[in-house]
């Protein structure tokens, strides 16, 4: 379930554009997508990454415990966006339920003006449980019609969209 090279190698450019960018990853995984952040991240950047599954962050921590930029949070996603909705970041990865299906309004704003917000697996997917569908096209419309952001919608990797807020 790890984010492709196309998109790997997107969300390094956009996190390269951030002068000292402060990153979100909602998911975590075992790092692959943590991977093309880091690689693109200023010095001084820093990256929080959250995820729920213990096994998938120790194998994400053997990579990038020492990295100093690098926070990791063991959580549940929706939780801890409920109690972190004041913080602002220049640049979201919602890579899992939370941020996405969920709490989609309270994510959208910690998006700084001028940040990035990014979701993926839009296009179909044979494995796709019944219903999902509808869901992935329900917050494609939803998404398309936040008149504070930008939004682009490319068909990169497993099918992408993209928000930019605007700046105020
Ligand atoms: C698509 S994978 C993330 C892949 C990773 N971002 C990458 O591209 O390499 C989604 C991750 O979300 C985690 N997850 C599922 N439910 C969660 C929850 N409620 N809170 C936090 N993480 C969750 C899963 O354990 C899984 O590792």
């Amino acid at each position: 379930m790890h984010s492709d090279e196309e998109l790997g190698s997107f969300i390094r450019l956009l996190t390269l554009s951030k002068k000292e960018g402060n990153i979100l990853e909602l998911g975590t995984g075992t790092g692959m997508s943590l991977s093309w952040i880091l690689d693109g991240l200023d010095p001084n950047g820093k990256v929080t990454s959250i995820e729920n599954d213990p096994d998938c962050l120790d194998v994400a921590r053997s990579f990038f415990a020492k990295d100093h930029r690098v926070s990791f949070v063991q959580e549940d996603a929706k939780t801890w966006i409920k109690k972190n909705s004041t913080l602002q970041f220049d640049l979201i990865f919602a890579d899992t339920w939370a941020g996405k299906f969920s709490c989609l309004n309270k994510t959208l704003e910690m998006v700084k003006p001028g940040g990035f917000y990014i979701v993926d697996d839009l296009n179909q997917q044979e494995n796709w449980p019944e219903g999902h569908q509808d869901k992935v096209l329900s917050l494609v419309e939803t998404l398309k019609n936040k008149n504070q952001f930008f939004v682009l919608q490319i068909d990169l990797g497993s099918g992408i969209m993209i928000l930019c807020r605007k700046p105020l």
